[in-house]
């Protein structure tokens, strides 16, 4: 699992205690890492190798994942980051691969709540390139490479965790 925009790298102790028959390989842009390196040697788990230096669009990694993970990360980076983090996709993934976004979602151009539209007026006052995203614009860029949504599911403060599966139709 190969874990995108991991910030403090709380998640991926978490995540990787809970699933020990997973390697979570933790990633982010090169100045969250030491805090990343404390959360991962504090928990000093088996499965969770160096965090990996990772931004969209920078380079990436020559490596293959059979899953991808990213939380509250898309609506941080600039659309066209965005973009090229589904357009490439193909590039590090394996031919099943899962794709899981956890995060706030727009439907339809609409908000799902009051809280999600105050804090994309937060986002965007603070950066005109952040904004929560539409589920169905990332959809066609999954589908673009060959993901297809297998789940949308809602989850607790108004966030949604969308699932796709590469090559399953
Ligand atoms: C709001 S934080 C979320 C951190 C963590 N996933 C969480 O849910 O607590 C957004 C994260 O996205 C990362 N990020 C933003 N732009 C990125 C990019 N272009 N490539 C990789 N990571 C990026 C940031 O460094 C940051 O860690």
């Amino acid at each position: 699992m190969l874990e995108i925009g991991s910030g403090t790298g709380q998640h991926a102790v978490y995540f990787a205690a809970a699933l020990p028959q997973l390697i979570w390989q933790s990633s982010d842009r090169a100045e969250n890492l030491p805090g990343i390196r404390a959360w991962l040697d504090e928990a000093a788990l088996p499965n969770t190798p160096a965090p990996l230096e990772f931004d969209v669009a920078g380079t990436w990694p020559a490596m293959r994942f059979d899953a991808i993970f990213s939380a509250n990360t898309l609506h941080i980076m600039a659309w066209h980051e965005v973009e090229l983090l589904f357009a490439r996709l193909p590039t590090i993934t394996t031919d099943d691969a899962s794709v899981i976004i956890y995060g706030p979602f727009n439907d339809e151009g609409r908000y799902s709540s009051e809280s999600n539209a105050a804090f994309d007026q937060w986002l965007q006052a603070r950066g005109a390139h952040m904004a929560i995203r539409d589920v169905g614009a990332v959809d066609a860029l999954a589908s673009r490479v060959g993901f297809n949504l297998i789940g949308n599911i809602a989850m607790p403060a108004n966030n949604r965790c969308l699932v796709w599966r590469r090559g399953c139709a």
